[in-house]
């Protein structure tokens, strides 16, 4: 079987890329390593039955022999197998081999939404947008049948060619971090960056909502190109994700719009109960960013200001958060100021804030007296003729 680390290549018919005899899948062609993350390797293969290429990740020799994630990991890709979604990585195949345990998922021809990130690209809203609505798509699907993700983050996100978004790794995080271990060794297994601070507390009642905060990162950093919270250490990370105040998205990218930072905001916020109720929420709200960011694209043509943009304040928003976005406002170039909020749903018509028009009694009296001179000038005109 392909070591974790195996090194890069092409291995031949159903060798595993450590190209070590006998370490093969059977049934499927090994063709090459596309990567490796902290649990396992992905390899590029062929499904020789239905001769189609197919992605297959190796767990790692560690989790490998730990019983009880290899027990969990089970349980939920078979929980995954019954996903159909066209923005989840789709499971084919489960097994293992020698000790060491593998999933079989669709190949997805495209790349990793931190692929692009490494590059140093800054997604626009807009694009942005696109992408974690879809993925919003693929949570609310996956919550629908009590499937938590708990590792949403920049690459676990594949995007096609095409644009179409598929969620990776959909069941297979590992539950909690192992904060005494992270102390310890300042290391841990995943990323600390997207991380919810409810794992990060070790809480048993994870739920959904850990999903909304990481994806909430996600966000933050494809359209500020910089990570929510960073540090010299995990350590300092995990504790930022705790207690430290986020840094509004529009003060790192003064471009943003405020319906985007304010639905950020609130996918970030520390405490579960003031993120979105749930993720169908979520993606309503989503919709209402990307209908409002539209209208703005329109607005723009037409020269007119953008300022009146924003999505809908909702009761339980805390008076810091709404003083923080004035406070913003006012030290911001026009675009960023909001004038009036709206809530403007997908499909809903945005209403004409200055309603039709009605004249005043001066320019009534104005148009008298224009009519009055007219009327003077022309009998005046007709006694000369
Ligand atoms: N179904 C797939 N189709 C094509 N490429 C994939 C697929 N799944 C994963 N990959 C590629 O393999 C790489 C490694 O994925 P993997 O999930 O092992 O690591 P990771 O997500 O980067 O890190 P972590 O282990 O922390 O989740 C990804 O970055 C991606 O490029
Ligand atoms: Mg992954």
């Amino acid at each position: 079987m392909a070591e974790a680390n195996g090194n890069q290549g092409s291995p031949q018919n159903g060798q595993a890329a450590d190209g070590k005899q006998g370490a093969q899948i059977p049934g499927y062609q090994v063709l090459s390593k596309i990567g490796a993350g902290a649990q396992a390797t992905v390899y590029k293969a062929k499904q020789l039955s239905l001769n189609r290429i197919v992605a297959v990740k190796v767990l790692s020799k560690r989790l490998s022999s730990d019983g009880e994630f290899v027990a969990r990991f089970f349980r939920e890709a078979q929980a995954v197998a019954k996903l159909n979604h066209p923005n989840i990585i789709q499971a084919i195949d489960y097994g293992e081999i020698g000790g060491r345990h593998y999933f079989v998922t669709e190949f997805v021809d495209g790349y990793t939404v931190q692929d692009e990130i490494t590059k140093g690209k800054v997604y626009s809203e807009v694009d942005a947008m696109s992408i974690i609505l879809q993925i919003a798509k693929a949570l609310d699907h996956a919550h629908g049948i009590g499937l938590i993700h708990r590792d949403v983050k920049p690459s676990n996100i594949m995007v096609t060619q095409d644009g179409k978004a598929k969620l990776a790794d959909m069941g297979l995080a590992v539950a909690t971090v192992d904060l005494k271990n992270a102390i310890e060794t300042s290391k841990m297994y995943g990323t600390p960056y997207y991380i919810s601070p409810e794992q990060i507390l070790g809480k048993a009642d994870i739920d959904f909502r850990a999903d909304i905060y990481s994806l909430g990162a996600t966000l933050f950093h494809m359209v500020t190109g910089r990570r929510p919270f960073t540090g010299k250490n995990v350590i300092e990370v995990l504790e930022k994700h705790l207690k430290a105040p986020l840094e509004s998205p529009d003060m790192v990218n003064l471009d943003l719009l405020p319906p985007i930072c304010r639905v950020i905001e609130k996918m970030m916020q520390k405490e579960p109960a003031k993120r979105q109720a749930n993720t169908a929420q979520l993606v309503h709200d989503l919709e209402s960013v990307d209908f409002l960011l539209e209208q703005a694209a329109d607005d723009k043509k037409d020269g007119m200001p953008l300022g009146h943009l924003s999505i809908g304040q909702d009761e339980g928003e805390s008076p810091a958060q709404t003083g923080k976005s004035a406070a913003k406002a006012a030290g911001k170039k026009p675009s960023s100021v909001v004038q009036q909020p709206l809530t403007a749903p997908p499909g809903h018509e945005v209403e004409d804030i200055h309603g039709p028009w009605r004249p005043s009694v001066l320019e009534i009296l104005l148009a008298a007296l224009l009519l009055i001179s007219i009327v003077g000038n022309v009998l005046q005109w007709m006694k000369i003729l």
